[in-house]
């Protein structure tokens, strides 16, 4: 667990977006204005809803492009996916799947069996493209339709 969670680079693309594995002390500078932009303003998620504690013992991804931070998200310690949000101006270009594709493959290295997460019901399609599966109902999280999704990442 303690690999998984030190600060290093991965890898650049074509698009020229490096992903940061980084701990919550590392990443809340980068991260922050991204969910703030996103979730707080975008989708008028609350502030109060938005940081919990999971942040501090979450793997954070951060998806940096000429040096600025354009994208975020997290693996939380019980293998659940969250808080995705790229910027606005950033979207359609791949990096959601290149966070996605980087915490499910962090997710398979530290041995867990499934990944779940809650969807919007808009962003269903992405992560099915990506293999997840919905689960039950949809419901409401912050005033936003969800619904439950999960990954079995066993052989
Ligand atoms: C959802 C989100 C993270 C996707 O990130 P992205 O970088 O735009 O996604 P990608 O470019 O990697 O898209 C990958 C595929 O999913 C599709 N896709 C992207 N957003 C989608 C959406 N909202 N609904 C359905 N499909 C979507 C794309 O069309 C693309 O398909 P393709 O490969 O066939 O072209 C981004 O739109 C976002 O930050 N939205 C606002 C915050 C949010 O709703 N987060 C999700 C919380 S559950």
């Amino acid at each position: 667990m303690l690999d998984a969670m030190t600060t290093h680079p991965k890898h650049t693309t074509p698009a020229n977006i490096e992903l940061k594995q980084l701990n919550w002390l590392d990443a809340h500078a980068l991260a922050k204005p991204i969910r703030t932009s996103v979730f707080i303003q975008e989708q008028h998620v609350p502030e109060s809803e938005e940081w919990d504690d999971e942040d501090e013992t979450s793997i954070h991804i951060i998806a940096m492009k000429n040096g600025e931070a354009v994208a975020t998200a997290r693996l939380t310690q019980k293998g659940k996916i969250g808080r995705m949000a790229v910027l606005k101006t950033h979207r359609k270009h791949g990096i959601g799947s290149m966070m996605l594709v980087e915490l499910i493959n962090i997710a398979k290295q530290l041995g867990y069996q499934v990944i779940t997460l809650w969807s919007q019901i808009h962003a269903q399609g992405f992560y099915t493209k990506h293999g997840f599966t919905a689960q039950g109902d949809d419901f409401l999280d912050a005033g936003i339709p969800h619904i439950k999704m999960r990954l079995s990442l066993q052989r």
